[in-house]
């Protein structure tokens, strides 16, 4: 661990050359920002501010946290939206193309505000910015892109700064792929009382339709020891719920010098004293243990909650997205996870429209869905993502015919979901508050151990407890209920 505060005292005589080790290196380059934004909020009368600006997954929201805690240290408030702000990041997603779109829509609009903002920046990130099509794109036609980096390295943002400030040119830096996991950097959380924790990193799955694995790089686990530290200093600051997260957390560990299993990591963590409520994403079926199942059964802490994509309920076309799964097996899995952990909510990920899908393989799709019954479920179109193998394969389906199966599966899945829902109704529930509810402020949200929201009287200083629940109302896909003392 280093030792920040030494940092902290050595901030005004940094000494010329920067730490060659980690996290050492980035807390100088750091305190070398600062140095700078301090003189400019000094000549300003007006501290900096910034805006990030999260797309994709839960991994984009944690590294978001990342940046936020460099950012905060170095010096920046945040603003109050991504048009005031001083700074904006882009933590970008490409794992559709409507994701990417959305950031080329929005990067323009941002490009005129630049031009009245002097002390203007702009950042982008993520997992777009691993596609070389996209940073030649930025470099042709977007230069007003002050930093461009990737998600290998960026653990290294205070320095890439430091190195765009100093400069006054954009700054790209991509790397292909890591082996380096960087532990101990500062993280500013969303939520004081509930957090994502990285598990692993990257993904070897490369299932056809899927850029994740080419943008993540590969499978990396983080040391047990640094994750249950990580989570000890969590709930030391008042953390009560942890989200474990991962391409495949099933496959945790496998890559360790001294390898362990996802379920003995749960356990290690089940130990943590003040830690209430653990919950994971995402599990792959093909890795899915029974050891996991029975320790989820036994688990006081472990929510009853599994997301479990499915992608597709045709055997033939499950071979074609390389799922390494059957329709039976994926059935049978549910079969025996619904018989250990009765009360467990499942819920799902599926694809309509991938290459030579027919209405055949569509409705076993469908009839995955009548037979396991989730909670609630994501659908997505197709989406081709050029260099996956899917990309290439011949019969892609026509709009038309997407776009109706699409609405066909959209309603099914609502429906079951609507009467699933409503199993629960009259019962009491344990909820975890975690805000003031958006439209009414007489009211409060909490989450269930099944995931699902519960909206009831109450005021913010119940932010972040547990109460008894009955969920009086359900309303599709979340209830009404009352405080039980
Ligand atoms: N690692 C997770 C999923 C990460 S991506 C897993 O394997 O379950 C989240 C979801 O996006 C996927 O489950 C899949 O349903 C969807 N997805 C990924 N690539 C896609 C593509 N090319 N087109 C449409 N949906 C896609
Ligand atoms: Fe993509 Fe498959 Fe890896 Fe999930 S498991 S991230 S869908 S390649
Ligand atoms: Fe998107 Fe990257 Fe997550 S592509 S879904 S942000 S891993």
């Amino acid at each position: 661990m280093i030792d920040k505060e030494k940092w902290d005292k050595t901030f005004n005589e940094l000494p010329d050359e920067a730490p060659v080790t980690e996290p050492e290196r980035q807390y100088y380059f750091i305190n070398k920002c600062r140095q700078i934004v301090k003189k400019i909020n000094e000549e300003r009368g007006l501290p900096l501010s910034y805006k990030t600006v999260t797309f994709g997954c839960q991994m984009n929201a944690r590294d978001s946290e990342k940046l936020v805690g460099i950012l905060e240290q170095i010096g920046y408030v945040e603003a109050a939206d991504e048009e005031k702000a001083d700074f904006v990041i882009y933590n970008t997603c490409t794992v559709r193309e409507n994701a990417n779109q959305r950031v080329y829509g929005r990067l323009g609009q941002l490009g005129r505000i630049k031009k009245q903002n002097p002390h203007m920046r702009i950042a982008l990130c993520g997992c777009m910015m691993q596609e070389p099509e996209v940073v030649e794109k930025l470099k042709k036609s977007y230069r007003f892109v002050d930093l461009i980096f990737g998600t290998h390295n960026i653990y290294k943002f205070a320095e890439l700064l430091a190195t765009r400030m100093e400069s006054g040119r954009m700054v790209i830096d991509i790397w292909k792929d890591t082996d380096k996991i960087v532990e101990d950097l500062p993280v500013e959380r969303k939520y004081s009382f509930k957090s994502g924790v990285n598990i692993m990193f990257g993904c070897n799955n490369f299932c056809s339709y899927c850029i994740v694995p080419y943008v993540r790089g590969r499978e990396r686990s983080r040391d047990p020891k640094a994750i249950i530290r990580e989570i000890e200093r969590l709930v030391a600051d008042g953390v009560v719920e942890v989200m474990l997260l991962g391409q495949n957390v099933n496959s945790y560990g496998k890559t360790l010098e001294h390898p362990i299993t996802f379920a003995q990591l749960l356990k290690e963590i089940e130990k943590i004293d003040g830690l209430e409520r653990i919950r994971f994403m995402t599990s792959h079926p093909k890795d899915l243990s029974d050891e996991l199942i029975q320790v989820m059964a036994e688990s006081k802490k472990i929510c009853r909650h599994l997301h479990l994509p499915v992608q597709s309920g045709s055997t033939r076309i499950l071979e074609k997205m390389n799922r390494r799964y059957t329709k039976e097996s994926y059935l049978d899995l549910v079969g025996r996870i619904k018989k250990a952990i009765p009360d467990i909510s499942l819920t799902t990920d599926i694809i309509v429209g991938f290459p030579g899908e027919t209405e055949e393989d569509f409705q076993e799709t469908l009839d995955v869905v009548r037979k396991v019954r989730y909670d609630s479920a994501f659908t997505f179109i197709y989406s081709k993502r050029t260099g996956t193998p899917a990309a290439v394969m011949e019969e892609q389906v026509p709009e038309v015919v997407v776009k109706d199966r699409f609405n066909r599966l959209l309603k099914e899945v609502q429906d079951i979901s609507a009467e699933t829902c409503a199993v629960h109704e009259g019962t009491v529930q344990t909820a975890l508050v975690e805000s003031l509810n958006d439209h009414d402020s007489s009211l409060v949200t909490g989450r269930l151990s099944n995931n699902l929201l519960v909206h009831f009287p109450g005021d913010a200083s119940m932010i972040g407890k547990f109460y008894q629940v009955r969920l009086n109302e359900c309303r599709g896909f979340y209830y009404i209920g009352e405080q039980i003392n």
